[in-house]
């Protein structure tokens, strides 16, 4: 699984063959410039969704619940849910939180749109959290990451993502549970993993801090600079546009013109 959060990005991850496509909450920063993922709208949400099924032809799509959007009650959450579905154009969406979110689950799997469970670290909980703070370090913590994760899965979550968890209360999460989870920073022992397609592909300047699961396979932004940088400088040198780039006109018809 890995996120997308416009056309391109998402045309690219299901040509790439990924299984999943999840519209997060993260392009609040990734795609919007903002400080955390509170302040994303809604409509933001379904906008952005909707750029994104129009690039995916093969892969699951699964919209990212904002904070704000669901909490309130099983009825405002189902409410979204639908409007993720008509409007955003997805095929499941995702909500973050454990025990608590059970009937808010049960609501809107009842009415048939599947549902993406988020356990360990929710990023919309930051404040409550004190920052991103790694989930499950002792074996309380951990019992109420697995207690989270089980009432997910009784409520109809079809699979769950764990975020931020030592490797092994991860494993055996995922042996205890009959659904997948998907780990983000939580070890190979998850059923799945999901990254943020930004991060992954490198595609942010130097001296960004990333956390540390994140893997960077790619230099996007290199490549971007590298390009603009040298279409700048061929432009000032006039080295571009070359003849080749250029459209020909027959020389009689020139002088025509030129007289
Ligand atoms: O918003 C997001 O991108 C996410 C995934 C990283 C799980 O929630
Ligand atoms: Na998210």
């Amino acid at each position: 699984m890995i996120t997308a959060h416009d056309f391109p990005s998402a045309h690219v991850a299901d040509a790439a063959g990924m299984d999943v496509v999840l519209v997060g909450d993260s392009l609040a920063m990734v795609a919007l410039g903002m400080e955390d993922t509170s302040e994303v709208l809604l409509e933001e949400m379904l906008l952005h969704c909707r750029s994104v099924a129009r690039a995916v032809k093969s892969a699951f799509t699964i919209g990212d619940l904002p904070m704000g959007s669901y909490e309130i009650a099983p009825a405002q959450a189902l409410e979204t849910a639908i409007r993720f579905i008509k409007e955003g154009r997805m095929q499941a969406i995702k909500l973050e939180g454990g025990k608590e979110m059970a009937p808010t689950i049960e609501k809107i799997t009842t009415a048939g749109i599947p549902v993406l469970g988020h356990v360990g670290l929710t990023p919309q909980r930051q404040h409550a959290f004190g920052g991103f703070r790694v989930q499950g370090k002792t074996a309380a913590s951990a019992m109420q990451v697995l207690e989270d994760a089980l009432a997910v899965q009784k409520a109809g979550c079809f699979a769950v993502v764990l975020e931020a968890v030592p490797a092994e209360v991860a494993s055996i999460i995922t042996k205890k549970l009959s659904i997948p989870t998907i780990g983000i920073g939580a070890g190979n022992g998850c059923s799945g993993q999901v990254l943020v397609q930004v991060d992954m592909t490198g595609n942010f300047p130097p001296g960004r801090h990333l956390p540390k699961f994140v893997k960077k396979y790619g230099d996007v932004w290199s490549e971007s600079f590298r390009a603009i940088e040298t279409y700048r400088d061929e432009v000032k040198s006039r080295a571009y546009p070359a003849p080749e780039h250029t459209y020909p006109i027959a020389e009689e018809e020139l002088k025509g013109f030129e007289e």
